[in-house]
This record gives structure tokens, sequence and C-alpha cells, in this order.
């Protein structure tokens, strides 16, 4: 049976989140960082690795074909949308994905639309890439929900070649809805802006948030997925994209070639052959867990720390948590987080619409989330 209350040690496991964070933070922290989560993922993918580990030669992999009708039957099974198994392609990881995407439909010095906050990679694929970066701000209405900036983005769109979309979004926790995505896909054709959305989380939206694939919608766009976050696989890397465009589909897939990103390696396509094959019913199980943490966290921080809001995400396993009722500046919030030896990603790192807030990470054992809220109290309380 899957217990996902059983803590797992991973000090010492040449794990990031957890080897990595007394250097990171400058001191011992509870780590609640970065997007992994300290759970065993399905025994079906441990099996198939071991099973794999056990022939002794790692050699080039076999069975591309098949994992693309693989990858197409789990968007049907998971999200009722059917891809042509011929319209995805393969590739090392999502991230490298995005850059990739920025390369092959924008040229330097174009502009390219980000929701904002937003991961760093968003931002550096455009930046780092000679684009130029456009926020757009995701504001916290007064239904208590992240929205678009809908004026801000009309402006914006002209003057833009590409948006980045990251659905669901991290780290506000929206599963945009049906409405949201049909009017900014509408947005963005009518000013011939080239959409990739990015939907690594898309497997663990909650129940009663509907995830809908942007490229079921709007089929000329870019859609990017992988079994990473969903089978917490991350660390193998491998993700797929899918682009229902003939012309879209060749001019990236030039460009994966081209940067030698067309591959998933042995142990990716080992991983993920098992987890979409086997895998639904431990999703559905740690999807419940992690809804479950989720209402656990608000409960407690409604009434331990009211000066923190909290938005009950919509998905996943992150909580984006607004600090700014508590006047702190973002360095005086690391430092009391600190002295409560807490590892929180800091809210800067997502962009200028971070200030004031951080990102915790529930996707742990239930025990783990509790003394992590006990040192956020100690902090702020
Ligand atoms: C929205 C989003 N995209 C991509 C990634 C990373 O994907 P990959 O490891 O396949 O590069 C993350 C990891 O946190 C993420 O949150």
């Amino acid at each position: 049976m899957i217990d996902f209350d059983k803590a797992i040690l991973r000090m010492g496991s040449g794990s990031l989140k957890w080897d990595d964070a007394a250097s990171r933070f400058g001191a011992e922290v509870l780590p609640m960082w970065v997007a992994d989560m300290d759970f065993a993922s399905p025994e079906a993918v441990q099996a198939a690795l071991a099973e794999r580990v056990s022939h002794p030669v790692y050699g080039y992999p076999s069975g591309k074909e098949a994992i693309l009708r693989i990858a197409a039957d789990w968007i049907e099974k998971r999200h009722g949308f059917q891809p042509d198994p011929d319209h995805l392609l393969l590739m090392n990881g999502v991230v490298s994905g995005i850059s990739a995407a920025v390369r092959a439909f924008t040229r330097i010095g174009e502009n390219v639309l980000v929701l904002s906050p937003a991961i760093p990679p968003f931002f550096s694929a455009v930046q780092e890439q000679e684009r130029t970066l456009l926020e757009v701000p995701l504001r916290k209405e007064k239904n208590n929900r992240y929205e678009i900036d809908w004026p801000k983005l009309e402006t914006l769109l002209p003057e833009a070649r590409m948006l980045v979309l990251c659905s669901p979004h991290n780290p506000t926790g929206r599963v945009w809805d049906y409405a949201e995505l049909y009017h900014l896909g509408s947005l963005a054709s009518r000013h011939g802006v080239f959409v990739l959305s990015d939907e690594v989380h898309a497997d663990l939206a909650y129940p009663g948030h509907p995830h809908t694939p942007f490229a079921q919608l709007f089929p000329d766009s870019l859609l990017l997925g992988s079994a990473g976050k969903s089978f917490n696989i991350a660390g193998i890397g491998g993700a797929f994209a899918l682009l229902e465009d003939e012309q879209h589909r060749k001019c990236y897939a030039k460009e994966l070639r081209r940067s030698h990103l067309d591959e998933m390696s042995l142990f990716s396509l080992t991983a993920m052959k098992a987890a979409w094959e086997k895998g639904q019913p431990w999703l559905d199980r740690l999807r419940d867990y992690l809804h479950s943490n989720a209402s656990h966290l608000g409960q407690r921080l409604s009434t331990e720390l009211p000066g923190i809001d909290y938005v009950l995400p919509e998905f996943g396993y992150l909580a984006w948590l607004d600090l700014r009722a508590l006047g702190l500046e973002d360095q005086d919030i690391a430092g009391h987080l600190l002295k409560a030896r807490l590892g929180l990603s800091p809210g800067p790192y997502f962009g200028s619409e971070g200030h004031g807030f951080v990102r915790l990470n529930f996707g742990t054992s239930r025990a783990v989330l509790d003394e992590g809220i006990d040192r956020l109290a100690q902090a702020f309380g």
C-alpha cells in the first residue's frame, strides 16, 4: 500500500533539495524549497528502473516510437484529449525545451511575454537569448484568486512575438479555467502571437479544477509536458512536446536537433513508460494527499499566522504565501526564516511580482509539513 505519511530520509541521497540546502541557505534548514517531493515514486516505476539497472549495459535506448503512443494515451486518459502520436516530439527536459522554443519561434531582439511571477528559467530563456522580456502581472483579485492583468496583456500583445504560459501556474497555484485559456488564446491569435504552454504540473490538478490542455483549444500552439513532476522523477529528465501544426512542428524539431536536445535518456524512457502505463492509481492517491496537505496548511495558517495570506492552490504541492501584510523587507523575511531554520523559495526569485512572498513546497509527509509550519510560526508568529 502507498503510505505518503512515511517520511523517507533523503539526506545523503545526492538530493539538491536536502543535501545542498545548508550551503544554499547558509545553515541546516528544513528544506521546503525546490519543486520535487519527498515521496517514493510509484512501485511500478521503481521496479521498471531496477529491472533495467540489473542489465549491466547502459547503451543508447530504443523504444522512442512506443513512448510517443504511450504519452498520447496518457494525455487522453488524464485530460480527455487524444493527440496524434505523430504530433509529439521527445526531448531531454521542459526547461531546455522552453529555451529551444524561444530560439525556434522568435528572433534576437523580439519581445516575449511572460506572466509574472514565474520560475526563473522563463525569464532567462528570454533575456539570456537576447530577446526582450515583457511581463504581464498576475494580480490577486477581490475574489481571492490570482488573475491575469488583462488590460496590460492587451496593451503588450501587439508588440509581442511569443507568449510563454505556465498552465497550471507555478507559483500562484492557479489552474487556468477554460474561459481564461480561451480568452488568452483568442487574444494571442488575433495579434499573431505564438503561445508555448508549459503543462508540467497539469497531472496534479485537484478535483474541481480540471486542466484544459491549451493545444486542445488552440492547435497552432506548443505544449510541453513530462512525467517529472507528477511521478517525482524530475531528476531523471525527459519531456515531450506537442505541436499539431506541421510547419511549427518541423521548425521546432529542427531546433531540437540542431541543439541536440531531441533525445530522452535510457532511464527517462524506462521511468516514463512505467509511470504512464501503470502509475494512474498512485497519482490519484498522491493528488488527494497533496490536496489534504494544502487544506491543512490553510487551517493552521488561518489560526496561527493570520498575517500570512494564503490562497489555496488548485493543483500540486506549491503554496504561494503572501507576507506583505507583515511589512517586512525581503531580506528580513529571509533572516527570520533562517533563524527558524526553514528553507523556502524567496519570492523575488520569481521576479518583481514576488516581493513580499515566499513559496513553500508541501510535497512531503504531514509530519514534516507540520514541522515546517511550526518553524514558520517561530519565524513570524
Ligand atoms: C513550470 C515548470 N516548468 C518546468 C520545470 C522543470 O522541468 P524540467 O525538469 O523538465 O526541465 C519546472 C520545475 O520546477 C516547473 O515548475
